[in-house]
C-alpha cells in the first residue's frame, strides 16, 4: 500500500480567533492541491481555543483540524487539560502527542506519551508521535538509541491494528525553530531506522505508518526533505503560521 504523503501545521502557542483567514486561505490552497494527481493529507493543529472554530470553518474541506496535545484519561478532575475525546467532540481528528516541548516543557514520559496515544486511538483521532534526539545525544552518537527508545516506549503497542492510526514524527530538537536540518542523508537514515524498527514491532503493517520529518521545514528546503525515501511528510511548526509557506511545503506533492 502506497503511503500517502501527509503535511501537517503544528501552531503551538499562537494564533487568535481572528486567525481564521489564515485557516482559510489554507483551506482554499489545499482544494487545488486535492485535485492534483499525488494525493497530500493537510492537517492544521491550532491551540486548543481555536479547535472548534476552525473544525466549522474546515468542515467538508480538504484540511483536517489536530490538538496538540490529550490527557491519557477521558475525563475527571484534571485542571487545565483536554481528553482526547473533546477533542473529538469539538471537532479534530488527529492530536500530536510527545513533542519535544512538552517533554521538555512538562517532563512527559514516554509512558505517558504511550497512555495518550491510546488515548487517541480510544477517541478515533490520528496520533502524531514525536519522537527526537538533542544536540549533545547526537554529537555523542546516541541518535538511534535515543529514537529508539522514544519509539519503544511512546508507541501504543504491538498489535498491528494500533498502527492505523498512528502517524510517527521525527523531529531532531535542536532543528526546532533553529533554521538548522540534518542533512538529506542523516534524515534518511533516521527513518529508515524507524522503519525497520517499526516492522519488527508491526510486522507488515510497519510498512503503512507514516514518517514525518519535522525541524525548520521551510519552502526552500522542503523539495529535498521530502524527497527522502521513508519520509511521508512533514511536521511543520513556524512556517506552518503563514499560508503561502505552509501551502509552498503542501505543494512540493503537487
Ligand atoms: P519548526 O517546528 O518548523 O518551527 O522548527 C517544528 C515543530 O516543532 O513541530
Amino acid at each position: 500500500m502506497a503511503r500517502r504523503p501527509l503535511v501537517a501545521g503544528n501552531w503551538k502557542m499562537n494564533g487568535l480567533t481572528a486567525s481564521v483567514g489564515e485557516l482559510e486561505r489554507i483551506i482554499a490552497g489545499a482544494r487545488s492541491l486535492a485535485q492534483s494527481a499525488t494525493k497530500v493529507d493537510v492537517v492544521v493543529c491550532p491551540p486548543a481555543t481555536l479547535i472548534a472554530g476552525f473544525a466549522k470553518a474546515a468542515s467538508g474541506t480538504a484540511v483536517t483540524i489536530g490538538g496538540q496535545d490529550c490527557h491519557p484519561l477521558a475525563s475527571g478532575a484534571h485542571t487545565g487539560d483536554v481528553a482526547a475525546e473533546m477533542l473529538r467532540d469539538a471537532g479534530a481528528r488527529a492530536v500530536i502527542v510527545g513533542h519535544s516541548e512538552r517533554r521538555r516543557d512538562h517532563g512527559e514520559t514516554d509512558a505517558l506519551i504511550r497512555a495518550k496515544a491510546l488515548a487517541a486511538r480510544r477517541a478515533g483521532l490520528m496520533a502524531i508521535v514525536c519522537i527526537g534526539e538533542t544536540r549533545d545525544e547526537r554529537d555523542g552518537g546516541q541518535t538511534r538509541h535515543v529514537v529508539a527508545g522514544q519509539l519503544d516506549g511512546s508507541l501504543p503497542e504491538t498489535d498491528p491494528d494500533a498502527a492505523a492510526n498512528i502517524v510517527v514524527a521525527y523531529e531532531p530538537v535542536w532543528a526546532i525553530g533553529s533554521g538548522l536540518t540534518p542533512m538529506p542523508g542523516d534524515i534518511g537514515e533516521v527513518h529508515d531506522f524507524i522503519r525497520a524498527r517499526l516492522c519488527v514491532r508491526f510486522g507488515e503493517t510497519g510498512h503503512d505508518v507514516r514518517i514525518l520529518y519535522g525541524g525548520s521545514v521551510k519552502p526552500a528546503n522542503a523539495k529535498a526533505l521530502l524527497a527522502v525515501e521513508n519520509v511521508d511528510g512533514a511536521l511543520v511548526g513556524g512556517a506552518s503560521l503563514d499560508a503561502a509557506e505552509f501551502l509552498a511545503i503542501a505543494g512540493i506533492y503537487r
